[in-house]
């Protein structure tokens, strides 16, 4: 089948798949103070996740990330994993997680063929992450879990957003984390995509400051960059251990090379994170559609893909809040 590609040239390689707009933990800058969960039958099954991303697969998208709210609150995700990862033409399955039931799922998730997690840690001082995520007492629950995930030999990444005030004074501590263990730590700018509307310019952290804030304390030198990456990756002179990305979402965009398409738990397709247009899938997976006719509608949806963000800001026009990321998963 043809490859997916939109009205820019742009042709998507990369899939994010969330399967759950639930989660066990309540960042502001994600969710609402009082979340309203999709109902149950809304919900894609397994099947049909398992369907579309072979249909996907077949129009050249060869990476998989399954995402949420959080992935992990969804019962029997390990399933899941096993059967997308088992389809030809996909490469590889990643997921990311908050990393509180790491402990307990990291091994099975492994044997089932993921092959990383990328673990959202936005404080390492565990009174201001329990602050953050609106629980006590689940720091080192997360901290085992990114424990857990090394021992099973999965590749482990951290995402941290940086919010001015609140952890941007945690820049180094997170870069001595990673030259300890060799996590890549990744910083990423506040998107306007928090829960109660509350994100201004002012209280994005940019990606330029990060890194002229990192040249203080190391010697860093910048790593060419992947096509279609998110991150701008640095490594430190002094050792080969460690590395820092940064994601420069709203200072500097990568819209251009962008190669990802979402998918919504309720089976809308999102081409564009900073866009609200979404495509239902679910009326065709619910009734009797081919492969084709779904390939053709996705094909449709991503044709009408945004240009992003980029082009937004090039009109010195601010995104303003699109929706929540925990219905769609970053
Ligand atoms: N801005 C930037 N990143 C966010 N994330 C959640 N909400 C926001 C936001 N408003 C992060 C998650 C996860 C990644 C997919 O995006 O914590 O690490
Ligand atoms: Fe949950 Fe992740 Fe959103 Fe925090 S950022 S509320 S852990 S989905």
């Amino acid at each position: 089948m043809a490859r997916l590609v939109d009205g820019y040239g742009r042709v998507a390689r990369k899939a994010r798949i969330s399967v759950t707009d639930r989660c066990n933990f309540r960042c502001s800058f994600c969710m609402p103070k009082e979340p309203v969960w999709l109902p149950q039958e809304e919900i894609l099954s397994f099947e049909e996740i398992t369907r579309v991303v072979r249909i996907l697969a077949s129009m050249g998208v060869s990476r998989v990330r399954l995402t949420g709210g959080e992935p992990l609150v969804r019962k029997g995700v390990d399933e899941l994993v096993k059967s997308i990862s088992s389809i030809p033409r996909v490469e590889g399955v990643s997921m990311t997680t908050n990393g509180f039931y790491l402990s307990i799922f990291a091994a099975r998730l492994a044997s089932a063929g993921l092959r990383s997690v990328t673990v959202s840690l936005h404080s390492l001082k565990p009174e201001r992450f329990e602050e953050v995520v609106g629980f006590k007492g689940v720091f080192n629950r997360v901290m085992s879990g990114i424990k857990a995930a090394l021992n099973a030999g999965l590749n482990v990444k951290i995402n941290a957003v940086i919010i001015r005030g609140c952890n941007d004074d945690e820049l180094v501590d997170f870069a001595e984390l990673s030259r300890r263990t060799g996590i890549t730590v990744r910083f990423i700018e506040f998107m306007p995509f928090d829960g109660e509307r509350l994100w201004n310019y002012d209280k994005v952290v940019t990606a330029k400051e990060i890194i002229e804030s990192l040249l203080e304390s190391y010697e860093l030198y910048q790593k060419p960059r992947e096509a279609g990456s998110t991150a701008k990756y640095f490594g430190f002179r002094d050792t080969e251990v460690g590395e820092i990305g940064v994601i420069s979402s709203m200072s500097d965009p990568f819209c251009s090379d962008c190669d990802r398409i979402r998918i919504k738990a309720d089976g809308k397709v999102v081409p564009c994170l900073f866009s609200r247009d979404e495509y239902d899938l679910k009326p065709l997976l619910r009734n009797g559609a081919s492969d084709q006719q779904i390939a053709d509608f996705i094909k449709h949806a991503f044709k009408q893909k945004f240009s992003g963000v980029e082009t937004l800001l090039m009109r010195n026009k601010m995104p303003s809040h699109v929706r929540p990321m925990h219905t769609v998963g970053g």
